[in-house]
C-alpha cells in the first residue's frame, strides 16, 4: 500500500502541535521536511531547531529533503534532530555515493532527488547505493505548484529498471500531488505520496489517507 507523506511546509503554522496531532490521528507514515536554504532554491524555510522541537510531540518518522548547497554540511545536525529519512539532490553534489554513507552512518534512510529536468541517467548508477529516490514533480522550492506531466513517464520507467535491478529502492513523489493524480501515481509505481497543499486544506484528515491509500 502507498505510504503517504504530508509536507509540513503548507500546514497550518500557528497550530502546529495540533496540525502534528491530527496527522498522528490520520495515521499518515511519514512527516516530510522541507528544508530550503534560499541558494538551490529561491525561497526559505526551516532548520534544524524546527525538527527537533516537533520531535518532541510525536513519534510519527520524519522525511527530511534537503534542498540545499552543500548537503553534507547539514546531514548529521538532521539526523541528530530526529530524522529517519534524509534525502539531497542530485544537482547539488559530485559525490553522492559519499553523501548517501554519511547518512547511513547516521542510522538513517538514504534517498537522492532529481528535479523535473534532471534526466534519470543522473541516477542510475547509484540505485544500488539509495534506499529510496525522490521524483520532483514540480520545480522546488513553493508548495501548491500544479504537477509537471512529464513525471508519469519517468516514474513509469524507473519502476521498470528497479524491477528489472531486482533492487528494493522505493520511489516517492513530490509536488502537485493531489485526490486528483494519485491513482496514476501509484498505478506507475509510487510507493511514497508527499502532499502538501492538498492534504491540509482538508477538513477531515483521517478520511482523506484513506481514500489516497485505497487509490
Ligand atoms: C517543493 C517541496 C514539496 C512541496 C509539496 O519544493 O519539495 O514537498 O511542499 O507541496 P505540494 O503538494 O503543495 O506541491
Ligand atoms: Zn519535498
Amino acid at each position: 500500500m502507498v505510504k503517504l507523506s504530508p509536507s509540513i511546509l503548507a500546514c497550518d503554522f500557528l497550530n502546529i502541535e495540533k496540525e502534528v496531532k491530527a496527522m498522528q490521528d490520520a495515521q499518515v507514515d511519514y512527516i516530510h521536511f522541507d528544508i530550503m536554504d534560499g541558494h538551490f532554491v529561491p525561497n526559505i524555510t526551516f532548520g534544524t531547531k524546527f525538527v527537533k522541537s516537533v520531535k518532541k510531540i510525536t513519534k510519527i518518522p520524519f522525511d527530511v529533503h534537503l534542498m540545499i548547497h552543500r548537503p553534507e554540511r547539514y546531514i548529521d545536525e538532521f539526523a541528530e534532530a530526529g530524522a529517519d529519512i534524509i534525502t539531497f539532490h542530485s544537482e547539488t553534489t559530485h559525490f553522492p555515493i559519499r553523501l548517501t554513507e554519511q547518512i547511513k552512518k547516521k542510522k538513517c534512510l538514504a534517498g537522492i532527488s532529481i528535479n523535473p529536468g534532471t534526466s534519470l541517467h543522473q541516477i542510475m548508477d547509484i540505485l544500488n547505493y539509495v534506499d529510496l529516490i525522490l521524483l520532483m514533480s514540480v520545480e522546488p522550492g513553493f508548495h501548491g505548484q500544479a504537477f509537471i506531466e512529464n513525471c508519469y513517464d519517468k516514474l513509469k520507467t524507473l519502476k521498470e529498471i528497479i524491477t528489472q535491478k531486482g533492487v528494493k529502492t522505493l520511489i516517492e513523489i513530490d509536488g502537485g500531488v493531489s485526490r486528483e493524480n494519485h491513482a496514476k501515481l501509484i498505478k506507475n509505481g509510487a510507493d511514497i505520496l508527499v502532499i502538501g497543499a492538498d492534504f491540509y486544506k482538508q477538513t477531515n484528515y483521517k478520511n482523506y489517507v484513506n481514500e489516497i491509500k485505497n487509490g
